[in-house]
């Protein structure tokens, strides 16, 4: 077989991204780093590859960029099906299930539909790990916590809260989020809510996280960052995806700092929903990943043995840029061990007449873009189109474009061309975000391309948008383009990225 030709079951499979070997995948969970070793959970439909009763598939990685497959982690059990949810390393033992040492516990909801009412009941519900996350063992008297008057009540993080001393759990119900303390993580007592009348209320709320990050460039600031994934209305062409809150976090609740109407979305991008945080991850590093799909559609997708993939790993930091808070993402460093062949171009004119088309191919690749305007930019009244950015396209003429809308100051993937989209009328498409304060109107552009996703951040990581796509077949070319004006390439850079799969 051709190095690169691609087993027809596997053509859709990512080759550096997360994905399980078969079947399928939705949100990551338990993400909980613990003596050297990145635990990653997820939602896993051992059965088939459409959602189905949910259990914790499990993997692990001592980088965040090679993952080892592991026995599947939680079955359903009497209680229900094993929704999303966290672990957590309880360090001086204050459950009591590690004679004293610390290990790791997990914290998630159980779920349950009565066949003759379909009345759904969600509760949180513990296992631990006394081997180091290889087995667990559901908590004998679980559920922890239960509301029955709330049907939405899930998705529950855990963090150990210093100043109070006592564990937080975050848990989404519905229209809000809700705030519970412990010092055992076996008995939970209510403390606040936050959100009926904050943000973006387009479908149910899930999967919070609640952390604590420094503004990198005010010194002895910080904030708090609420994390809140957001199902999506069916009228709505975005479907789900995911926004976050800054504020602070006192008396055991949530306080946002900004406008309630105001919106902030984690993710421009059409893929990336139910992200969360690393629990614990060392140097104070926060780094969260999401599953790269939309409930829109993620259940038409092309697939074949496995259906479901991760963002690349994300390391979050805020800092202070154009008069405002900025919460930046860009993938994790670790990544660079995968490069595996790079070139560089430089300081290159490039017109509407004459774009710039290296000879290169590659099906695995990164990408740095920096370049700026060789004119004048025009603002919001001009009459004409003023883009420039980078076009992947295949031999067979699909096309991915990524690139700045200078006249309605956004950034844009175009993916109305880019392959297979047949199975859902809202996937072809352009879509785009607002350029952030401060960033310009010729930001950096960064991108990860494998096979079946683009991810893209622009700036310094203040603006990122992730996008599936489906070419029929790889490698992909690039081009560099504009639409009205003209651009300076001054530096382009390409790593080819080497296949990591297992
Ligand atoms: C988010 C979600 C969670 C739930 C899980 C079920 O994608 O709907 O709220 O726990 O997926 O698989």
């Amino acid at each position: 077989m051709k190095k690169d030709a691609r087993p027809a079951a596997d053509q859709w499979r990512p080759q550096y991204h997360f994905s399980a070997p078969v079947n399928w995948l939705n949100d990551p969970n338990g993400m909980v780093y613990h003596n050297g070793i990145y635990h990653l959970m997820y939602q896993y439909h051992p059965g088939g590859i459409e959602w189905g009763p949910m259990h914790w598939g499990h993997a692990t990685s001592r980088d965040l960029v090679h993952w080892e497959h592991r026995p599947v982690a939680l079955y359903p059990d009497e209680n229900g099906m094993i929704f999303s949810g966290c672990a957590v390393v309880d360090h001086k033992d204050s459950s009591g299930f590690f004679e004293g040492k610390p290990g790791l516990v997990a914290v998630f909801t159980h779920h349950t539909v009565q066949p003759d009412t379909g009345t759904v009941c969600q509760s949180q519900s513990l296992a631990y790990s006394r081997d180091e996350g290889q087995t667990w063992i559901k908590y004998a008297d679980n559920p922890v916590l239960k509301e029955p008057s709330l049907p939405d009540f899930r998705d529950p993080k855990v963090f150990w809260h210093d100043t109070e001393q006592c564990w937080v759990m975050v848990l989404a119900a519905g229209d809000h989020i809700r705030f519970y303390a412990s010092r055992n993580l076996k008995e939970w007592s209510y403390t606040g809510e936050f959100g009926r009348q904050q943000g973006s209320h387009h479908g149910v709320w899930e999967c919070p996280d609640l952390f604590e990050l420094p503004v990198r460039n005010r010194p002895r600031q910080s904030r708090w960052v609420l994390v809140v994934s957001i199902g999506g209305l069916p009228q709505d062409i975005e479907g789900s995806r995911t926004q976050y809150f800054l504020g602070r976090f006192e008396g055991g609740c949530f306080i946002g700092e900004e406008p309630v109407e105001k919106v902030r979305w984690m993710d421009g991008g059409r893929d990336n929903y139910a992200g969360v945080t690393w629990s614990d991850a060392p140097d104070g590093r926060r780094i969260w990943l999401g599953w790269m799909s939309n409930w829109k559609y993620a259940a038409l997708l092309p697939a074949e043995r496995f259906r479901g993939a991760m963002t690349l790993p994300r390391e979050l930091e805020l800092h202070h840029q154009g008069g405002e808070l900025q919460l930046r993402q860009l993938p994790v460093s670790e990544l660079a061990g995968l490069r595996a062949g790079s070139a560089l171009w430089e300081e290159i004119a490039v017109s509407p007449q004459t774009p710039f088309k290296p000879d290169c191919a590659a099906e695995l690749l990164e990408l740095l873009l920096e370049w700026e305007w060789s004119g004048m930019v025009p603002g919001p009244d001009s009459e004409s189109a003023y883009e420039a950015g980078i076009r992947l396209w295949t031999q067979d003429g699909q096309e991915t474009r990524i690139g700045i809308d200078a006249r309605q100051g956004e950034l844009y993937i175009d993916r109305t061309a880019s392959g297979e989209s047949s199975f859902h009328p809202d996937f072809a498409c352009r879509h785009s975000m607002k350029l952030a304060p401060g960033t310009g109107k010729s930001p950096k552009l960064r991108i990860w391309a494998d096979r079946i996703s683009v991810e893209v951040f622009a700036g310094e990581g203040e603006l990122a948008m992730t996008d599936l796509i489906y070419p029929a077949a790889g490698p992909f070319r690039i081009e560099v383009y504009t639409i009205g004006g003209n651009i300076r390439i001054r530096t382009l850079n390409m790593h080819k990225l080497h296949i990591n799969q297992r």
